[in-house]
């Protein structure tokens, strides 16, 4: 006889109370994007070989000095980041935010220098959580004196876990945030159409492929020449390489992830993150051409996985 566990049914209550009363629109899309992510699960997983030179590349890319003074910066910002958390009792790094993850130095570092280096003024990210990609956009916003970022973000069912979205954002940064709470799938078309164009959009939210296009496909109609993509996660399923087939010919790179303790649900401990810059010319150089990734990637960058 299976004996029923009255905490673990007062909990799924509650849950289901907070569903009902705060997102009602969003049950169905929980349900199902739920089921899609699960049905992934049982797939083959996407594997990369990441660089480990990508800050400099990236840099090369963009025609930009190496070692770079901005990006110096960095570090100082980062450890004041994780210390004004950690100070409060807070945990942070890997499953800190219950099964998410905050945001690692490595894709951290990506997203604060893209949003420096393109002077960035038009930001969408998805997936908040404490709010580390949040806090460091909006940091590199004040520093460039200009823009705003769009923060769409569907908040987990735990009351405790609520009340800690975006706690890493201080007061005095969030005049150029706006926060969406919504799933992605409900918020980020009509948000996108509203911006008509933006500079940089980073996926942190569910880490489905089917979620992955679905974010991708859209912001990617949206990017302007020369923006960029970031991409937390991208072995965590197959939607960073598909897009990569759909859209080929741009520059892209895979980046090992910074985690401030081992990620022990990670191939290598740590996980990836990848970065694709569109061409500055709005024509794609192979338009109607149905090539592989490999053909445009350098060496060693973007090792085209099988499944
Ligand atoms: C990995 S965490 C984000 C980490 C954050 N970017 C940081 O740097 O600290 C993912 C977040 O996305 C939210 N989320 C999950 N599914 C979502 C969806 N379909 N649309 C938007 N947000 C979602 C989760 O509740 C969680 O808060």
């Amino acid at each position: 006889m299976v004996s029923a566990n009255p905490r673990g049914f007062q909990s799924i209550l509650k849950r289901a109370f907070i569903a009902v009363s705060t997102e009602p629109a969003e049950i169905l899309t929980r349900v199902v994007e739920k089921f899609h992510e699960r049905r992934e699960r049982g797939g083959p997983t996407c594997s990369y070989e990441a660089v480990a030179d990508w800050d400099q590349r990236l840099h090369e890319h963009l025609d930009i000095e190496w070692p770079c003074p901005t990006c110096a910066e960095f570090g100082g910002l980062w450890s004041k980041a994780i210390q004004s958390l950690t100070s409060t009792g807070m945990r942070v790094g890997p499953m800190s935010f219950g099964p998410w993850n905050d945001g690692d130095a490595g894709l951290v570092r990506a997203v604060w220098s893209l949003t420096r280096h393109l002077r960035a003024e038009r930001v969408v990210e998805t997936g908040v959580a404490h709010g580390f990609t949040s806090r460091f956009i909006l940091e590199a916003l004040a520093s460039n004196g200009a823009g705003h970022l769009w923060s769409i973000d569907l908040p987990p069912l735990d009351q405790d876990l609520r009340q800690q979205v975006g706690i890493a954002v201080p007061n005095e940064l969030s005049d150029r945030w706006i926060y969406i709470q919504g799933s992605s799938r409900s918020r980020l078309p009509k948000l996108l159409s509203e911006l008509g164009q933006i500079d940089l959009f980073i996926h942190d939210s569910l880490h489905s492929e089917r979620n992955v296009r679905f974010e991708l496909d859209r912001a990617w109609a949206k990017l302007r020449p020369g923006g960029a993509i970031i991409v937390d996660d991208v072995d965590a399923n197959w939607g960073f390489h598909t897009f990569n087939e759909s859209f080929p010919g741009h520059f892209c790179l895979i980046c090992e992830a910074e985690p401030i303790k081992p990620d022990h649900r990670r191939f290598n401990e740590k996980g990836l993150f990848g970065i694709v810059i569109k061409r500055p010319s709005a024509i794609s150089v192979v338009a109607g051409v149905a090539m592989a990734p490999r053909a445009f990637a350098p060496a060693g960058r973007y090792q085209l996985p099988r499944r």
